[in-house]
């Protein structure tokens, strides 16, 4: 592939050209890979971080005895990037997601990546990738997936000698059809966990998408297009949705409740909703919650960067022989107050309203 070394000059949003230019059918994307312009790269040896690179092809070239491969140390991030009314481009929060990298490369042994280092990284590949930021108006946003993982070879078990660092690009629109407009129904799942309670459900390695990759195909097959976890010691109590954490609203009496467990991703969406919430003087309640206390919530949310704020129109448990024991049943159009979260998120990141919690990065 072709490899540019990186320019390290702030961009401005004259000299960065025009999101929205490449040829593709921007109001039709949903949540697939897409070839872009570049990736970038960065190589972490000897204890320090090489230069960045800006590499168009979509192939790497790694060592067959990479502990990423062999041993999943490997995690990754998700973010997006907006296009303004002005032809501007904003991330969303990257500050965010460096804190949590580094989080989750801490507890697999793998090096921290500077804050800087990292937005400017995020803020590098936005640039070189404009034409595909969708347009302003179209509903879609340009999704970025930093990865970090070990690229040297070991064939005990250890941490790598050599981390390889990678950002790329995806323009992205719904993740569920139909998105806000369509509540999704959800399995509870009872068969298997996601995260055990002292293992790594905080953090966002690769080893807990694995995981999750037979239930969620499983659940899909029923009918059921996004599965709720379940605390693992217990399963009593909700912990997370596969890819996206749990939000239930009781509407009448204004509170947010999520749950506090310790395996759960600390999810940026949500932190940022909870903020909202509390804007609109709501009551924001981190807690545990039972199964039972899902016939309280009138409103079942699912948040992350990927699924925004999907309305969950119901949670279905199974018995031992796959029939219905139980089911709870929230909106059936879209609620009121997930239809205010997201409208609230979404033009702050559309550029539309103040963004008094300084939220947005320019590229
Ligand atoms: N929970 C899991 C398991 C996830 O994979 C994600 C996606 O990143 C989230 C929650 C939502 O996190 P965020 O809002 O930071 O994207
Ligand atoms: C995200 O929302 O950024 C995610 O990481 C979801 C992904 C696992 C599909």
């Amino acid at each position: 592939g072709t490899t540019f070394s990186l320019s390290v000059s702030a961009a401005s949003s004259t000299d960065i050209g025009a999101p929205g230019t490449a040829d593709l059918p921007w109001s039709e994307l949903g949540f697939e890979y897409r070839p872009t312009k570049s990736h970038l790269r960065m190589v972490h040896k000897d204890g320090k971080w090489g230069e960045a690179e800006l590499v168009e092809s979509p192939y790497l070239n790694i060592h067959i005895g990479a502990t990423a491969l062999h041993y999943g140390q490997a995690c990754f991030e998700g973010l997006k990037a907006f296009a303004h009314n002005d032809g501007s481009v904003y991330m969303f929060r990257p500050d965010e997601n460096s804190k949590r990298i580094n989080k989750s490369a801490e507890r697999i042994m793998m090096p921290e990546i500077p804050t800087d280092l990292f937005i400017q990284a995020c803020n590098d590949v936005v640039k070189d990738n404009i034409a595909y930021v969708p347009p302003y108006g179209s509903g879609g946003a340009l999704y970025l997936r930093p990865l970090l993982f070990g690229s040297g070879s070991r064939i005990g078990l250890q941490p790598s000698d050599e981390y390889t660092f990678i950002v790329l690009v995806v323009p992205v629109g719904d993740y569920y059809k139909g998105g806000l407009a369509k509540p999704v129904d959800g399995l509870i799942v009872d068969e298997y966990d996601r995260a055990a309670p002292l293992g790594v459900g905080a953090a966002k390695v690769a080893g807990n998408y694995a995981a999750d990759l037979i239930p969620n195909m499983q659940a899909k097959k029923k009918g059921y297009p996004i599965c709720l976890y379940l605390d693992a010691a217990t399963h009593t109590k909700v912990e997370e949705f596969s890819t996206s954490n749990f939000i239930g609203i009781d509407t009448e009496n204004k509170v947010y409740v999520t749950p506090a467990s310790p395996s759960v991703l600390p999810s940026i969406t949500n932190k940022s909703l909870q903020t909202i919430a509390k804007d609109n003087g709501m009551t924001v309640e981190i807690r545990d919650i039972d199964v039972a206390e899902l016939d309280r919530f009138d409103e079942v949310i699912a948040c992350g960067t990927a699924v925004v704020v999907t309305p969950i129109g119901s949670l279905t448990r199974l018995d031992e022989n796959g029939n219905e024991a139980s089911k709870f049943v929230f909106t059936e159009d879209v609620g009121k107050m997930t239809r205010s979260l997201y409208d609230q998120v979404r033009s702050i990141q559309n550029g539309e309203v103040e963004d008094i919690h300084h939220w947005n990065f320019k590229v």
